[in-house]
């Protein structure tokens, strides 16, 4: 399975690809996560990123675009992927098209504004693996402490509420036309993504049967 997820920041496209990665046994590409970890590491990439992820900002088109060209030529991707976070832009959506990649489906998880704002306070993320948490709907087992890696968990510099608003902003005036760009190819699909994880990953994979 070749998948898109579409949605707001924080509607849960990182908490459901994880469940949808393990599910089809395929690996998730998130752009956010390549770039945080490539920010962390002090390559050039990261440094040019920094002042747009740190602002919520979108990095420039030819930057992600570059990153996934990489990324998807790698072998673990040759039985199928979930995209998480990209495409962001129309360009970006035509430039997966001029790669040659045919995707099944792009699934919106469709989140209120109001709701994204709730959510983004408690977001936590591990700062080893980047493993996502919340303080009161996704709780480590240990408080401040990866499950999976063991590194500390702490809160993302974009998830300050200012930003996050940015951010929806710039969703709904970049992104959100991908619904449009892929419902006129038959490939969007959608999921109510405002209920609980596990009622949200029921609509989810309740859609991508319908594939
Ligand atoms: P990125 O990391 O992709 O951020 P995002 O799209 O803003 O998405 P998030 O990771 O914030 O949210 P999510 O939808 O994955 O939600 P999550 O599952 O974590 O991008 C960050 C930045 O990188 C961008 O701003 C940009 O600068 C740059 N970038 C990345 N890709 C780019 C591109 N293609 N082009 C240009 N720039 C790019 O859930 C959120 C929280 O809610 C968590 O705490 C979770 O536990 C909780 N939660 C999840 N589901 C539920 C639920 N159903 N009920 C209650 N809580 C829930």
């Amino acid at each position: 399975m070749k998948l898109i997820l579409l949605g707001a920041p924080g509607a849960g496209k990182g908490t459901q690809a994880e469940i949808i990665s393990e599910k089809y046994n395929i690996p998730t590409i998130s752009t956010g996560n390549i770039i945080r970890a490539a920010l962390k590491n002090g390559t050039e990439m990261g440094l040019k990123a920094k002042a747009y992820i740190d602002s919520g900002r979108l990095v420039p088109d030819d930057v992600v675009i570059g990153i996934i060209k990489e990324r998807l030529a790698a072998d673990d991707c040759q039985n199928g992927f979930i995209l998480d976070g990209f495409p962001r832009t129309i360009p970006q959506a035509e430039a997966l098209d001029d790669m040659g990649i045919a995707i099944d489906a792009a699934l919106s998880i469709e989140v209120s504004d109001r709701e994204i704002v709730k959510r983004m306070s408690g977001r936590r993320v591990c700062e080893k693996c980047g493993a996502s948490y919340h303080i009161e709907f996704k709780k480590p087992s240990k408080e401040g402490v990866c499950d999976a890696c063991g590194g500390a968990l702490v809160i993302r510099k974009d998830d300050e509420p200012d930003t996050v608003l940015d951010r929806l902003d710039i969703y709904h005036k970049q992104t959100e036309p991908l619904k449009n760009y892929y419902s006129a190819q038959g490939k969007l699909i959608t999921a109510q993504g405002q209920q609980k994880v596990e009622d949200t990953t029921k609509l989810v994979l309740a859609a991508l049967s319908e594939i």
